[in-house]
Order: structure tokens, then sequence, then C-alpha cells
């Protein structure tokens, strides 16, 4: 890109003429184009691991909604599938893993993947995608923060009470620490291969850091998410810790240029506790978008304004879009925000 993005712009936290926004989970199965190549190709992995398919899917919504950037359409689970666990997405359940690690020799059995051989259909599809956008919108990578790609990994799938990993954390520390160190060597080594191949900006996502304790987070999470910023090319990095409102002073100090926001807190309480040390991204309720436009307008511009006039916002929600989320109800939220934050 020649002329710097509103995005980048944000991510620098220099001004803007408008506040970008973008959505976590903007290509996804709220989109009937999305639904019908899904259906097609049989199984979501397969969509993932095709560039082309991949690349047409992280232009569906930008060819509907003027988002301000793309984001991959991949998964986090892409390095544990690497990995040799045995992933499948079970329809209604999500993903589950036919081997989990469950023993400090389970975990002494994994073996690093090799990023350019087994998971060089991810720099495919964000060389592809840099080259079908030709400048339009930036392209934000991704990967899944060690301690959130561990929780799958050791519980075998989605849990309510992570009783297998939090047990693991509390009788096996050193077991664990040496998954997550393993997980974040190989993520800094994915997420390079994605910057080298053209990706503007890349975020990590830590969906499950917020179901710590604040001596866990850091121990488990924060000391891995900044083991691998401190591995990575430069490019800005987006950390989101869901649940992790508590910890933005900590998370500000992580070498992350951007924290995402959920919903649960203030976006100008939270401007206050960082200040010009990082740019913040979100935080509408993902629920929001089930509501009548009216009602999207008008929270779009109650959180602009909570943000305030500072350089370093980028719009957002305060987790995914869901699937059973109107396509024109994205449109109203797009458009509210580039309305409302106009300079
Ligand atoms: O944001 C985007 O549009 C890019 C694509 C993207 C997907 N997954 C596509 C996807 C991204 C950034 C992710 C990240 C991801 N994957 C996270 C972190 C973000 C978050 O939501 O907390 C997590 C925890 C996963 C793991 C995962 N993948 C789960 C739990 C599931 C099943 C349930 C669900 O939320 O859909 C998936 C499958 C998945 N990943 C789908 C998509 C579009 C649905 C697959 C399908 O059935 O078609």
């Amino acid at each position: 890109m020649t002329d710097k993005s509103r995005l980048l712009k944000a991510l620098a936290r220099e001004p803007v003429d408008t506040t970008p926004v973008w959505m976590m989970r903007q290509a996804g199965r709220y989109l009937p184009e999305y639904r019908a190549l899904r259906e097609r190709a049989g199984s979501f992995m397969a969509l993932c691991q095709d560039p082309e398919a991949a690349c047409e899917i992280t232009l569906q919504p930008l060819a509907r909604f003027d988002l301000d950037a793309a984001i991959l359409f991949s998964d986090i689970l892409t390095i544990p599938a690497a990995m040799g666990l045995g992933l499948h997405f079970v329809p209604g359940e999500g993903p589950h893993f036919d081997c989990p690690l469950r023993t400090p020799a389970d975990i002494d059995g994994v073996r690093a993947p090799d990023i350019e051989t087994e998971l060089g259909y991810v720099a495919a599809a964000v060389e592809l995608t840099k080259r079908e956008l030709n400048g339009r919108a930036p392209l934000i990578g991704f990967a899944g923060s060690p301690w959130t790609l561990a929780t799958y990994m050791v519980e075998g799938g989605p849990s309510k009470i992570y009783r297998h990993i939090k047990a693991l954390a509390y009788d096996e520390p050193n077991a664990l620490h040496r998954l997550l160190g393993l997980l974040a060597d190989t993520t800094a080594a994915y997420l390079n291969a994605q910057i080298r191949a053209g990706a503007d900006a890349v975020q990590i996502f830590d969906t499950w850091g917020g179901t710590l304790s604040t001596s866990a987070f850091e121990a488990f999470s924060l000391a891995y998410i900044r083991r691998i910023i401190q591995g990575l090319d430069p490019a800005p990095v987006i950390v989101f810790t869901k649940g992790g409102g508590g910890w933005l002073e900590l998370l500000a100090a992580s070498g992350a240029h951007a924290l995402g926001l959920d919903q649960t807190v203030d976006i100008g309480h939270a401007r206050q506790r960082v200040g010009d040390r990082v740019a913040l991204q979100g935080n509408a309720d993902p629920a929001l978008l089930y509501a009548r436009p009216d009602a999207i307008r008008r929270e779009v511009r109650a959180i602009i304004r909570r943000y305030g006039e500072h350089p370093g916002h980028i719009f957002n929600l305060g987790h995914g879009v869901t699937p059973e989320v109107e396509p024109d109800r994205v449109a109203a939220l797009v458009d509210a925000v580039h309305e409302y934050s106009a300079r």
C-alpha cells in the first residue's frame, strides 16, 4: 500500500479521517455466500487449506460492506492440526481432537510442525489475497495465543470448566510450560510466514486467557504472548484477551501495538488506563447486531464518544460476529462508524 490505510494509521496512533472498522469473524456463517461455498467444499478445514477458497471467503465481506480491513479466512487450530492431534469439526459442537494431550508424556510426544511444508497453505492464501486486494484494504493475519491453543489441545474440544488444562497447570506446570514454549515458538514462525507473505498486521486471539487468575494469566498466557511478539518481524500486533479487562496495564506492556477489548470494558476508562501506550480495538457487544439499525447507530455513536478525540481507535465487536446475524445489520454498524467518527 502506498498511502497508509486508516487501519495502519490507527494502529500507529496517527490521526485518521474516520475511525477504521472491521469485525472479528467478519467472514463466515452469517453470509449466505459463505454457506454456499462451505456446502460444496464439505468441510471447514478443506476451505482453510485451499488458498483460492480462503482468498474468496476473505474478500466476501469486503464486497458487501465498507470495511477498513480484511482478515484472512483460516483458523487458530491450524497449528494443533499440523501437530497431528487429529482435528475434526463436529457440527453443532465445534472443534474436536482425537488425541488430546493429558499427561506430560503426551506433551513430550508432540513435535513442531514444519511451517513451510505443513502450513504453507496459509502463507499461500495470504499471498493470493494480497494480490487480489491490490491495495484496497490491509490484510490482517492471525494466530491463537499459546494458552488458548493448549486449552483446546488438552481438553480435546470446547470446555465450560477447563478441568483438564487447569489440573495440568497446577499438577504438572513444567510439562505445560514445555507445551506453551513449543506453541509460542511455532506461532512466532507461523506469524512471520504470514508477515513475509504480505500480512499488514497480525492479531493474537487469546480467547481463553480470561479464564485464568491474574498470576496464572501472567505465567501461562501473557508470558508466551510476549515471547511471540519478541520473535516477530516488524508488523503491528493486536492482542485480544477476551475477559482481560482487569489486565490492560499488563497487556499494554506486552509489546503489543493495540489491545482488543471485549464489551465488558468501558472503552473510555480503558483509554485512561493505557494512555498513549497502545491503540484500542473494540468494543460493541456482538449481540448489538441482533438489534434494529437505529439501536445499532445509537450504540456505535456512544462508543465513539466514550473513546473520545484521541487517535488510536479501531472499531470492532467485543467478540466475533455470530451465525444468526442478518448481514444488513453489519452494514448499519460499519456505516454508522464512518458517519459518526468523520473528522
Ligand atoms: O475472523 C474471521 O472472519 C477470520 C476467520 C476466523 C475463523 N476462526 C473462521 C471460522 C478466525 C479469526 C477464527 C479464530 C478462532 N477459531 C478462534 C478465536 C476467535 C474467537 O472466536 O474466540 C477460536 C477460538 C477458533 C476455534 C474454532 N473454530 C471454533 C470454536 C469453531 C467452531 C465454532 C465457531 O465459532 O464457529 C471454529 C470453526 C470456524 N472458524 C468457523 C469459521 C468461519 C465455522 C466453520 C463452519 O462450520 O463453517
